[in-house]
């Protein structure tokens, strides 16, 4: 039973040590120690969302994943974190396999950081000559992530993604996110090249998320045009788009930076900085849904995919029923 599917994982599944090539996407506040050691557990490869965080919460989290499992999870880490140095030494401390490094292009000395732990570096590629600049730098493999996907998203679908990098780089190992769910189309990319797919709204709502109540129910509820990216109010201050369901909090975000966007422009506040600071409003924004279960005025950071997801399911549920519907396709 399911041999074609895992057989067709292999390449995935060597380069993160886990049984199938599906890795349970990064999520700020929902990815905790809870959900990733249950993917991990479940045969998936879960990975902690470090987030804001500073080294002494990321190795406390760390360690509670590991008292709860045994299998390879990874660590996600925000390039633009000023503490990302002490954070990589934790995670080498710790000897976690991988680390993924998201929001940004990073720095050869930081995968060379990495290495130097003898752990996996991963990262996200929004272009192909930033792929094949990051394999040439030593990356172990990429993420490509389309703009469907959930929180922060570049300008580019994953289907074009999908035609402009891994079909022209398949000789590297490359994982694609962003409106990933049914097992037919995992098997179609894992068919043209693709190493693993990376999922994560579906795991925001499942039963071992640790989200909150009306969080999960507003997902339920939701359509994937309810999935919206902000408007951003000036183009020649370049904010981060974050995929996110409509409510309060996204006209609240458009008057945060219209705030910012008058400070830059008084000169009392350098790009930087304002741009951090929208990053803060949406961390923030997000705990309060996360964890608070405020749907009104905390960020719900989701994909379009949440136009498929209706209910809440198990993680063994939901992998049950992608590696079923993927063996459909192969003959
Ligand atoms: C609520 C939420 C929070 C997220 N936070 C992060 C994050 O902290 N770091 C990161 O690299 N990606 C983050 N992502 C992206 C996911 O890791 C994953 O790549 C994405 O959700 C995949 O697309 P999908 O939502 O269509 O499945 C987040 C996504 C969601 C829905």
């Amino acid at each position: 039973m399911n041999e074609k599917i895992l057989k067709l994982m292999e390449r995935g599944t060597k380069i993160l040590g886990s049984k199938y090539a599906i890795m349970g996407g990064a999520m700020t506040w929902i990815s905790e120690s809870n959900l990733t050691s249950a993917l991990s557990n479940a045969g998936l490869f879960g990975v902690l969302a470090s987030g804001a965080m500073d080294g002494n919460s990321l190795r406390e989290e760390i360690i509670a994943t590991q008292q709860k499992t045994g299998k390879n999870f990874g660590v996600n880490i925000i390039t633009m974190n000023p503490k990302i140095n002490d954070l990589i030494d934790v995670c080498g401390e710790r000897k976690v396999s991988h680390v993924i490094l998201a929001g940004g292009i990073p720095e050869k000395g930081t995968i060379e950081k990495i290495h130097s732990y003898g752990s996996q570096a991963m990262a996200f590629a929004p272009s192909q000559s930033i792929a094949k600049r990051l394999f040439k730098q030593g990356i172990d493999a990429l993420i490509i992530e389309g703009s469907e996907a959930g929180g922060h998203v570049g300008p580019l679908s994953t289907m074009i993604l999908i035609q402009d990098i891994l079909l022209n780089l398949n000789e590297y190992p490359i994982f694609v996110a962003g409106g990933i769910l049914r097992g037919e189309l995992v098997a179609g990319l894992l068919k043209i090249g693709a190493a693993g797919c990376q999922l994560g709204t579906v795991f925001a709502c499942c039963k071992e998320s640790i989200a909150h109540e009306n969080f999960k129910k507003a997902y339920f509820r939701a359509s994937g045009r309810n999935a919206v990216l902000p408007v951003q109010l000036d183009k020649k201050f370049n904010i981060a788009p974050v995929r996110a369901l409509e409510n309060i909090a996204t006209e609240e975000f458009v008057q945060k930076q219209r705030e910012v966007l008058q400070k830059f422009e008084r000169g009392e506040v350098a790009a930087n900085n304002g741009r951090l600071s929208l990053e803060h409003f949406w961390a923030g924004s997000l705990r309060r849904a996360v964890r608070e279960g405020d749907t009104d005025r905390g960020s719900l950071m989701s994909g379009q995919i949440v136009e498929l997801i209706k209910e809440e399911k198990s993680i063994q549920e939901i992998i049950d029923q992608i590696l079923k519907e993927a063996e459909s396709v192969l003959d």
